[in-house]
């Protein structure tokens, strides 16, 4: 009786344990993250030891970054008095040395100096940028791209890049799109795992490596019109379900820092939001590192409406979680003292910001080694190595969005002279992309040198740019790159002809359009997705000449190409591609590689259908979805997860390892995919799930699972996938907290959003 009683509360436990499985990351620290983030006890105490000795003043210099453009000496007192505890923008080891040598042998503590940069996709070998390295859907590629970014920023000297840029958006008229992973969390999880392991390697303070710092602390992607810094309004079930995995990802990764964003977050300020930095980043997510302001964003408090001043700012932002100040002159943390001393703030609540920030530099050994070998950093950051990932980066992140008749790849054999025209097709910077402030354009490889050095003595290359692109206000980085003189109208009327000339004297024509660097990035947000400038009537300039012609897009957004794709029936989507972007899209034009990136956003048709987005909830009349405005198809121009291929793909033999599980269990969802065509190619391989009913109406399609493969022609691969509590729960905003719901789920596998190919499974409770 006893053991059968025994038996019987067992099994009740266990039906228990299984039925109400614990999910609670509002309540409860995800134990991954509690592990990734522990800081040893050893380096806590050496910190604390450390800050017993300081002034306040030394303590508000800990929490104080600036920025240094030009000649450090005006830096210097201050480094030398502990008043500045981190600098940024400075590359050169000598310099990093210089300065370092003032804080370590000069100030009364010694505490070193820590060194941030904008370390997005490389330093001095460029990766393509964060939106192509998201449509490589390789997190593989990412990782060792961000390791390489790491090893040359830590060989200069630099400890810490403001990246990765985790910002899901649903807006591609932001222009802050070109530097984050798009518009899905789970990707973007996927992809923050990969950056950070990059960037940090196996712990802070690898060597070789640096910290990461995930941004814009949180959803800075909803800014309101697509509007650079403007408020977002989201509900909390798009916060815990949308904008908040990537950094969850990154967190339970390790990352040792991240950046709070500029904008209001419904109506309070990121860098002040206590509920963001502290309830939510620390106590949820378990964040144990150090967190920035964006640039200037202490100060900024006041001109947002939120802090009376730079004094009140200063005292808010720390109180609320934000422990280091960014800031371009005098910060407003150097008002700290005087908060502690009138009583305005705690000076524990300072020891917590100056303790964090304090570990970072013991983790990274920089008391024991505090200077840069300047004699060793040339030779990182010119191995050939790096060139090599960086085309292997590009390669992988080219996306075929059209192919009409078969029209790529293109022979190398069947044409003489080949004009490669537009205002993309010789251009370094633009083919480099934002955030690279210290480019080697000399060794940057454009489209037309890649199809130069791609053909070689066969053909002869020609390149005209044929229009100017320039945006309508200057870009806010025109200090580093200064845009060049507009053409006169005279001008560009010679230049138009001189590229259609090019083109008219060719058996071969490659437009190379998009936009240039300064129309994505920071301030540079678009009311319209159309191809800028005279672009088209370029194209169109080109099609009366009756040749062949394909296109190569570079650009950092979705366009809307539908005038385009009706003129050009091959179009190669490559972003800005990077150091080596032009010999990677030679490859593919011409059928060395086959391109199998897919888009990692939707695109629109029309600015009017924005936001456009695969995983919205079904409507109450689900068959009309594509029909919802009369004006236009309410359905993509490309949907999410597409892209072509030279060969083709089926998907086959979609099965579920169970048909019922109880809440809690996972399930195995297999398919197979075969490579039906004449060449080898990849395939990214994505699984969908849809939840049909439960506590909340849940997207009609979730990416929960997805995978890149490359198969032989005829070649068959079974790919598998586990969906666990994790792919299956969600935020419910009623119970707010994670839950599972019982309920029917449908599956599907195929290679883009649309995929048909599907089966389904119960959840029982
Ligand atoms: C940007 C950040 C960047 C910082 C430092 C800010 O304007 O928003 O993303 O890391 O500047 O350059």
């Amino acid at each position: 009786m006893k053991s059968r009683l025994l038996t019987a509360s067992i099994t009740a436990l266990l039906v228990a344990s299984i039925a109400a499985p614990n999910l609670s990351w509002a309540s409860q620290v995800s134990p991954a993250a509690v592990q990734a983030q522990a800081v040893p006890a050893d380096v806590l105490a050496r910190a604390n030891a450390l800050i017993a000795r300081m002034t306040l003043e030394e303590k508000a210099g800990q929490v104080s970054q600036l920025f240094l453009f030009g000649d450090p000496t005006p830096f210097e007192p201050g480094v030398r008095s502990g008043a500045t505890g981190a600098l940024l923008f400075v590359t050169d080891p000598a310099l990093i040395n210089r300065l370092q040598k003032v804080a370590v042998e000069e100030s009364r503590l010694g505490i070193p100096l820590l060194f941030g940069f904008d370390v997005i996709h490389g330093l001095r070998t460029i990766f393509p940028v964060p939106i192509g390295m998201a449509a490589s859907w390789d997190p593989a590629s990412v990782e060792q791209g961000q390791a390489i970014a790491a090893a040359e920023a830590r060989a200069s000297g630099i400890h810490w890049t403001f990246a990765p840029m985790l910002d899901i958006t649903r807006d591609p008229r932001w222009g802050r799109i070109v530097e984050g992973p798009g518009e899905d969390p789970y990707l973007g999880a996927a992809l923050a795992r990969a950056a950070v392991k990059g960037f940090q390697g196996e712990h802070i303070g690898a060597p070789g490596h640096i910290i990461a710092g995930p941004k814009h602390f949180a959803v800075y992607g909803a800014s309101e019109g697509g509007r650079d810094y403007d408020s977002a309004f989201v509900s909390d079930s798009q916060f815990y379900n949308v904008y908040l995995p990537p950094f969850a990802a990154a967190i339970e990764a390790g990352a040792g820092n991240v950046m709070s964003a500029y904008m209001e977050l419904n109506d309070i300020p990121a860098a002040a939001n206590h509920w963001l930095l502290t309830d939510v980043l620390r106590k949820q997510l378990g964040f144990e590192g150090f967190v920035v302001s964006d640039a200037n964003g202490v100060k900024s408090l006041v001109p947002q409406g939120f802090a009376i001043d730079e004094a009140d700012a200063a005292v808010r932002g720390l109180s609320a979680g934000n422990d280091l100040e960014m800031a371009t002159a005098e910060a407003a943390n150097a008002t700290l003292p005087q908060a502690v001393r009138s009583g305005r703030l705690k000076e524990a609540v300072l020891d917590d910001a100056v303790r964090r920030v304090l570990v970072a530099k013991i983790r990274m050994g920089l008391f024991e080694n505090p200077y840069v070998d300047e004699g060793a950093t040339e030779a990182v950051l010119s191995a050939p190595g790096h060139r090599q990932a960086a085309l292997a980066a590009a390669e992988r992140s080219l996306v075929l969005l059209q192919n009409a008749g078969g029209a790529l790849p293109l022979s190398a054999t069947a044409y003489r002279r080949v004009a490669v025209i537009g205002p993309l097709a010789d251009s370094a910077q633009d083919t480099l992309g934002s955030w690279v402030f210290v480019p080697k354009l000399e060794e940057t490889v454009t489209v037309a040198e890649g199809i130069r050095r791609r053909l070689g003595e066969s053909a002869q290359v020609t390149t005209a740019p044929g229009v100017q692109l320039r945006r309508g206000t200057p870009s806010m980085f025109e200090m580093f790159r200064p845009a060049p003189p507009a053409w006169t109208e005279a001008q560009a009327e010679v230049e138009f002809e001189r590229a259609v000339e090019a083109a008219r004297g060719a058996d071969l024509v490659v437009l190379a359009l998009g936009e240039i660097e300064q129309m994505s990035g920071e301030g540079a947000s678009r009311t319209s997705l159309s191809l800028p400038g005279d672009q088209l009537r370029l194209v169109d300039a080109v099609k009366a000449l009756n040749k062949p012609m394909v296109a190569v897009l570079l650009n950092g957004r979705p366009l809307d190409i539908a005038p385009l794709a009706e003129q050009v029936p091959g179009i190669l989507e490559a972003w800005h591609p990077g150091s080596e972007g032009g010999t990677a899209v030679a490859k593919a034009l011409f059928g060395d590689i086959n391109p199998g990136g897919k888009l990692p956003m939707t695109w629109p048709r029309s600015v009017g259908q924005i936001p456009i987005y695969y995983s919205h909830n079904a409507t109450k009349a689900p068959a009309d979805q594509g029909a919802r405005y009369w004006d236009q198809p309410s359905t993509p121009l490309y949907p999410f997860g597409y892209g072509l291929s030279y060969t083709d793909f089926a998907f086959t033999d979609i099965a579920v390892d169970r048909a019922a599980v109880r809440l809690g269990e996972p399930v195995v969802v297999t398919a197979t995919v075969t490579n039906t065509g004449a060449r080898a190619g990849d395939e990214v391989v994505q699984l969908y799930i849809h939840q049909r009913s439960g506590r909340a109406a849940r997207p009609v399609r979730e990416l929960k699972g997805f995978e890149r493969v490359t198969l032989q022609p005829g070649e068959s691969r079974q790919v598998r996938f586990n969906l666990t509590q994790a792919e299956l729960r969600y935020w419910n905003a009623g119970e707010r907290d994670w839950v599972l719901d019982p309920s029917d789920f449908d599956v599907w596998i195929g290679g883009d959003s649309r995929a048909e190919l599907k089966t389904s499974f119960t959840v029982a409770p």
